[in-house]
């Protein structure tokens, strides 16, 4: 029997968190916890009702009536709001763009902190997004911090992209992922953060393979054999 652990991966946007995420999970048996796409479903319903996004009353309100499910399914990982599958949808150019402004709240981001550390309660988990070593498992055996310039991330977004057949320019990717970090990093509400404990990793340089390596690296030493 081995130890089973809670991984913690934060960073900021197209640092390649999720992807990571995944392989290290898949190679564990663990569960995987996107919670991104969770403020991102919430964002989704917001304007589609076209709620106020500076209207907490009114978003909390949406939220407790929202329920939003991620699943597994094959390698990849399917988003449910109101039992609707939206996992292409949360990703569109609109909610990125107004996601930032729904997760500095701090009602929200109670309510989903409470949401998501229900879903980690047995161990066996990786979680990735901006406050997860420092708020939402601040106990996890391993934290991750995950960077890379600004330039390369964007480049990793455009490649994306144009593989899903979607136009992009790099100057306009750029300047939004520095527009959404900034709102993350600058929020009173866990803000985007590396927690004091975790191992900041440059990926910059690094293949995707290399970096969920090093994190697999950095779990096996706590996933005791018994
Ligand atoms: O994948 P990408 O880096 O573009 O973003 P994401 O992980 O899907 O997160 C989208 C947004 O949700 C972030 O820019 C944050 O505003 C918010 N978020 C957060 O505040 N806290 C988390 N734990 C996860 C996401
Ligand atoms: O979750 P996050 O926003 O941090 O990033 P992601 O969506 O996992 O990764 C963004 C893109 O970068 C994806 O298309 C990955 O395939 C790519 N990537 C990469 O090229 N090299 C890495 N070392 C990590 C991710």
């Amino acid at each position: 029997e081995s130890k089973k652990i809670a991984i913690a991966i934060d960073g900021p946007a197209a640092a390649g968190k999720s992807t990571v995420a995944k392989i290290v999970a898949e190679e564990l048996s663990y569960i995987y916890i996107d919670t991104g796409a969770m403020y991102r479903a919430l964002t989704l319903k917001a304007l589609n009702h076209h709620i106020d996004l500076e209207d907490e009353t009114a978003l909390v309100e949406l939220l407790l009536h929202t329920k939003i499910e991620l699943q597994k399914n094959g390698k990849n990982q399917i988003v449910l709001l109101d039992e609707q599958d939206v996992t292409i949808d949360v990703r569109s150019q609109h909610v990125t763009n107004n996601v930032s402004y729904v997760a500095k709240l701090p009602a929200i981001r109670e309510e989903l902190v409470n949401r998501q550390q229900q879903l980690a309660s047995h161990r066996g988990v990786v979680m990735d997004g901006r406050d997860i070593g420092t708020r939402v498992l601040p106990d996890a055996e391993v934290k991750i911090y995950l960077i890379a310039t600004v330039e390369e991330r964007a480049k990793r977004r455009y490649e994306e992209n144009k593989r899903r057949g979607i136009p992009s320019s790099m100057e306009q990717l750029i300047k939004e992922i520095e527009e959404r970090d900034r709102i993350d990093s600058e929020r009173d509400a866990s803000p985007l953060v590396k927690a004091e404990n975790a191992i900041e990793v440059d990926t910059t340089a690094m293949s995707i393979n290399e970096v969920a390596q090093f994190i697999l690296d950095a779990a096996s030493k706590l996933i005791v054999h018994e």
